[in-house]
């Protein structure tokens, strides 16, 4: 059997742990003299071999640039890209290929969004709403954006559990608001937010809303007509695939009335000296030659999720989450950030007397891979009037036994750190 075959029958339907962690070949590494516990997924996850190999087989047979070339190689590099848009679109139940915009993260997908829908509709007194808890890729090019154009930025206050009040949101929600932009999963606290519920009371008043999805994709079956989102995005480097790669779903109501914010080649119909016409979407919004193995590798991504199931891979997940709640909310000292009863498989937590990256550096000698810091949501830090946090993310390819070497290593930890 070939060695790819071989390797996708292993993880065909069953959720069989063994299995699914050796086609992670790097979880069998040692880190400092360790076996690897890989807790950082919620920055990034790692790859299984078939999409290294998708890649790989990319490059080796198929690589050409693509669109507009008559020769062999080229067309069956665009048969490939875009059969993967079909696979996003899918993957996303967004409506048609078309509405699916390949990115190079949700980063570049909300600037997209900001620079393209903001110029077209935000104007002085006009608001765009965000939530406390956003990453600062959902704040900062935003916030650009409204200095540009004298729009307000509204900040929707979160709760000390770390969940959104919809009475507080509904009050945010006035006749100047132009966007509601929110994440669906926090990558710091894991809360998942009511986004089917925010989406129904802002489209009551009109309003459209991008959901940032970069931290829920990686765990929740996304539909995005059945959530109505009027954008979603997310990042494909954190739902096994590669890095440099993105997907920026758009109602095509939205997609036609907006321009786009780069120019450049693939995204034209017409160019003359003195005036461009633009291709339809989604091209008009991809200037330039995209991540082409990008793309067919997070297709595979894709198809690997999909053989494993949401289902799965969540029930997986929850067991972790559940065990590693108990445990370190059981340890002297240790406090979690974000207990909201809709969570991800994600721990944030602080420890009494002891800084987050003089904890992490001691988990790390013990092969602990956990994130410390902001996370890249300062504002969220500040309303928790903490530095930062320690934060586990777990993946379905994690153990209970890795959750409990994480609880153990602490408590290690926490006996040197704190007298
Ligand atoms: N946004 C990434 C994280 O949450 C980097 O870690």
């Amino acid at each position: 059997m070939a060695f790819r075959e071989e390797i996708a029958v292993r993880s065909e339907n069953r959720f069989d742990l063994e299995s699914i962690r050796a086609d992670f070949p790097i979880l069998d590494r040692m880190v400092r003299g360790n076996p690897l516990v890989y807790l950082d997924n919620g920055a990034s996850s790692q790859k299984p071999l078939q999409v290294i190999e998708a890649i790989t087989e990319y490059y080796l047979g198929t690589h050409a640039n693509v669109h507009r070339g008559v020769h062999t190689l080229s067309q069956e590099a665009t048969d490939a890209f875009e059969r993967a848009r079909r696979t996003s679109q899918s993957f996303l139940n967004a409506g048609s290929a078309e509405e699916v915009i390949f990115t190079s993260g949700t980063t570049e997908a909300i600037n997209l969004v900001a620079n393209s829908f903001g110029l077209r509709f935000l104007g002085e007194g006009d608001e765009v709403l965000i939530s406390g808890m956003e990453h600062h890729a959902n704040i900062v090019p935003w916030q650009m954006i409204c200095a540009r154009t004298g729009a307000t930025l509204n900040i929707i206050p979160v709760e000390d559990d770390g969940t959104i009040s919809l009475e507080k949101y509904a009050s945010l929600l006035t006749e100047r608001t132009r966007i509601v932009s929110v994440v669906h999963v926090s990558n710091t606290l894991g809360t998942i937010n009511p986004v089917g519920q925010m989406i129904r009371m802002a489209h009551e008043r009109g309003i459209p809303v991008l959901l940032d999805g970069a931290q829920a994709v990686p765990h929740m079956k996304i539909d995005v007509r059945a959530l109505d989102a009027d954008f979603y995005v997310t990042s494909g480097h954190k739902m096994l695939g590669p890095t440099g790669t993105g997907l920026l779903y758009g109602k095509m109501e939205w997609l036609h009335k907006m321009e786009p914010y780069q120019g450049g080649g693939e995204m034209i119909e017409r160019v003359t000296f003195e005036k461009t016409t633009y291709a339809p979407p989604p091209f008009k919004f991809e200037a330039g030659t995209p991540n082409i193995a990008g793309f067919i590798g997070l297709e595979a991504a894709m198809q690997y999720i999909q053989r494993i199931g949401y289902d799965a891979m969540r029930m997986q997940e929850e067991k972790i989450l559940q065990y590693a709640t108990e445990r370190l909310s059981g340890i002297k000292g240790v406090r979690l950030i974000g207990t909201a009863p809709e969570k991800v498989s994600v721990i944030s937590f602080i420890v009494d007397g002891a800084h987050p990256f003089d904890v992490g550096t001691i988990l790390d000698q013990q092969g602990i891979a956990v994130r410390t810091g902001h996370h890249c949501t300062q504002p969220l830090m500040d309303r928790y009037c903490i530095p930062g946090t320690v934060r586990a993310s777990f993946a379905f390819y994690n153990t209970i036994e890795e959750a409990e070497k994480l609880a153990t290593s602490l408590e290690r930890a926490i006996s040197m750190l704190v007298a």
